[in-house]
C-alpha cells in the first residue's frame, strides 16, 4: 500500500494554521499555499535518484551530485495551480501539465475536460498536486488518466487530506505515495474537509 506521509514540521504546522484562519485574505492565502507546497515538495523529493558528477571548487576538483530524473508537475484544475509556483521554486526545470476534471451529472463519474501533459510524461517522475484531498474521486481519476497515458512514477501532494480521500487513493492506486501537511478528521455532508480551510479555489482566486 502507498504511504501516507504527514509532513508536520513546525513551520508547516504554523503556516497551515494561518491557511485555516478565516481572516487570512486572498493574497496571504496564495503566498502561504506556495510556501507550504515548497516545504512538502522538499520531503516528497527525498528519494529522487542522483548521479555523481565532477565539480571544481575554488580550492580543488571534487565530486558532487546531480538529480538524475526528469520531473513533471501536474496540478489538478483549478486549485492545484496555486501550488505550482512553490514546486517550481525547488524544481525550476520541471515541465508542468494540467488536468481538469468534472463530475458528469448523470453518471456521477469524473470526466476529464482538459488535459495537456508533457510529451515525455511516461519517462518523468510525476507530482500530482491538489491542495485538498477530500473524497479522493478527482485525484483518483486524474491518476488513472495518467496511468492510462503510460505514466508509472506518480506521487500525490496535498495540503490537507481527509481519511476518505486517503482510503480511496490507497485502494485505487496502492503504488502511489501521498504527502500531506495535515490529516484532518472527516468530510462534512457537503464534501468539505473538517476542520479544513474552506474552499481552496475560492480562497486562492478570490471568487467568493
Ligand atoms: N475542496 C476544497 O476546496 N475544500 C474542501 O474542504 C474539500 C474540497
Amino acid at each position: 500500500m502507498g504511504r501516507l506521509v504527514i509532513v508536520d514540521h513546525p513551520l508547516i504546522k504554523h503556516k497551515v494554521t494561518m491557511l485555516r484562519d478565516i481572516g487570512t485574505g486572498n493574497k496571504e492565502f496564495r503566498e502561504l499555499v506556495e510556501e507550504v507546497a515548497t516545504l512538502i515538495c522538499f520531503e516528497a523529493t527525498r528519494d529522487l535518484p542522483t548521479v555523481v558528477v565532477d565539480v571544481e571548487t575554488p580550492i580543488c576538483k571534487t565530486t558532487g551530485y546531480a538529480i538524475d530524473a526528469k520531473i513533471g508537475i501536474v496540478p489538478i484544475l483549478r486549485a492545484g495551480i496555486g501550488m505550482v509556483g512553490g514546486m517550481l521554486k525547488l524544481m525550476p526545470t520541471a515541465k508542468v501539465g494540467h488536468i481538469g476534471m468534472y463530475r458528469d451529472p448523470e453518471t456521477l463519474q469524473p470526466v476529464e475536460y482538459y488535459c495537456k501533459l508533457p510529451v515525455d510524461s511516461q519517462d518523468r517522475e510525476i507530482f500530482v498536486i491538489d491542495p485538498m484531498l477530500a473524497t479522493g474521486g478527482t485525484a483518483s481519476s486524474a491518476i488513472s488518466y495518467l496511468k492510462a497515458q503510460g505514466v508509472s512514477k506518480i506521487k500525490l501532494l496535498c495540503l490537507i487530506s481527509a481519511p476518505e480521500g486517503v482510503a480511496k487513493i490507497q485502494a485505487d492506486h496502492p503504488e502511489v505515495d501521498i504527502f500531506s501537511a495535515s490529516h484532518d478528521e472527516r468530510l462534512n455532508s457537503h464534501g468539505y474537509i473538517v476542520p479544513g480551510l474552506g474552499d481552496a479555489g475560492d480562497r486562492l482566486f478570490g471568487t467568493k
